[in-house]
């Protein structure tokens, strides 16, 4: 079942391409100009003319959640809030019939996730669902919404079910950007045709296996790790991060980069590594001076680079290179390095990986 796998986590790790292709089966297709969602055919011009969009999710969904207020604020020019479920449902949030609620949750029942958007219903809002598990209690309970085909995810740990999100939501922000003309044709062209090629650059970064599993073995003992990136990297280094926690039981935070020099930065020295995702987008420059910071306090670093970078292998300590991409989905690529970092580190540490200590894989109580 776990298909000559180790662990289930490792399967569906490697099973990301063929999930991405699945995401956009039948949804998009570059050289037609076909992109098309059920689900968002029927409330389009409720998405088009929205004030706002508010995301509640929790976990991993939620960095997922994170990354789609980068894309769709980008690509459809609509102000988007991410909310923790838990937050939102608990303090009395603003709420009105022009909002449309997207509730983003793999198995569809996390108590949080499915308070919060009967709340939003209650107040009149749209909810739309972005579930894996169809059927499921937050599925039923939405509006409208569309599957994820990540296919059922047995590891704890989310890991195919993170970029299938993703991909849904980049085809999300993509539709209403292009409907509402704030995503010109030649873009929204570019993209389709860029999507199309993730699922071979994805394949590419499961590549880097055996280089990840040298650099986990490296570091396996520490007790800490920072892990950093800006803009569309941002979420994707906490999601580095709490893959890290879960399995390994390893401290690791994730941080906007930026904001490393406000608190974080008091804590790097010889002992500390850093993940810094540092691809060739419109914040790499400013990231390079990030590393410089950590170098001179002698951090450690780690630094998932674009293919072909001449800057920053002779400032890091290690340096994973990833295909080129669109900056808009980078994350799909930048985030496969760090779940291999943290299925590798927990695997020396003879942790449990796919079922880690005190974790459940739907959580049904708040
Ligand atoms: C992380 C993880 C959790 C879930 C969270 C939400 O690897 O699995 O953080 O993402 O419990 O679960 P869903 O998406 O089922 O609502």
């Amino acid at each position: 079942e776990k298909g000559g796998f180790e662990h289930f986590m490792l399967k569906e790790i490697y099973e990301q391409p063929r999930s991405i292709l699945d995401n956009m089966r039948g949804r998009m297709v570059a050289e037609k100009d076909h992109l098309m969602m059920g689900g968002i055919r029927e409330f389009e011009n409720k998405f088009v003319n929205a004030d706002r969009i508010i995301i509640v999710a929790c976990g991993t969904s939620w960095h997922a959640g994170l990354v789609a207020e980068y894309l769709i604020e980008d690509l459809a020019r609509i102000p988007v809030e991410v909310e923790y479920a838990s937050e939102f449902r608990y303090r009395n949030p603003i709420v009105n019939e022009r909002d449309i609620v997207i509730a983003i949750s793999q198995s569809g029942e996390t108590a949080d996730t499915l308070a919060a958007l009967e709340l939003a219903k209650s107040k009149g809002a749209t909810i739309f669902g972005i579930c894996n598990v169809v059927g499921s209690s937050i599925a039923r309970a939405t509006d409208a919404g569309a599957y994820t085909h990540a296919g059922p995810e047995i590891g704890v740990a989310s890991t195919k079910a993170f970029t299938a999100q993703v991909t849904v939501l980049t085809l999300i922000a993509m539709i209403i950007g292009s409907k509402r003309g704030t995503l010109e044709n030649s873009k929204l062209r570019q993209l389709m045709v860029e999507m199309e090629n993730i699922p071979a650059k994805v394949e590419e970064c499961l590549k880097l296996d055996a280089q990840i599993q040298q650099i986990a073995a490296v570091f396996k003992d520490v007790t800490n790790f920072l892990y950093l990136g800006r803009g569309y990297n941002f979420p994707v280094a906490l999601e580095g991060a709490l893959k890290l926690k879960e399995i390994s039981y390893i401290h690791a935070e994730g941080y906007p980069a930026a904001e490393m020099k406000h608190g974080p930065i008091a804590l790097i020295d010889a002992q500390m590594p850093v993940v810094v995702i540092a691809t060739k987008d419109s914040s790499y420059e400013k990231v390079v001076s990030n590393i410089q910071e950590v170098r001179a306090r002698k951090g450690q670093v780690i630094a998932i680079v674009t293919q072909g970078d001449q800057v920053i292998p002779s400032m890091a300590d290690y340096v994973i290179e990833i295909p080129e991409t669109s900056e808009q989905l980078v994350p799909l690529l930048s985030v496969i390095p760090l779940q291999l970092l943290s299925y590798h580190i927990a695997v020396l540490r003879g942790c449990n990986v796919d079922q880690p200590r005190n974790l459940a894989k739907s959580v049904t109580v708040e």
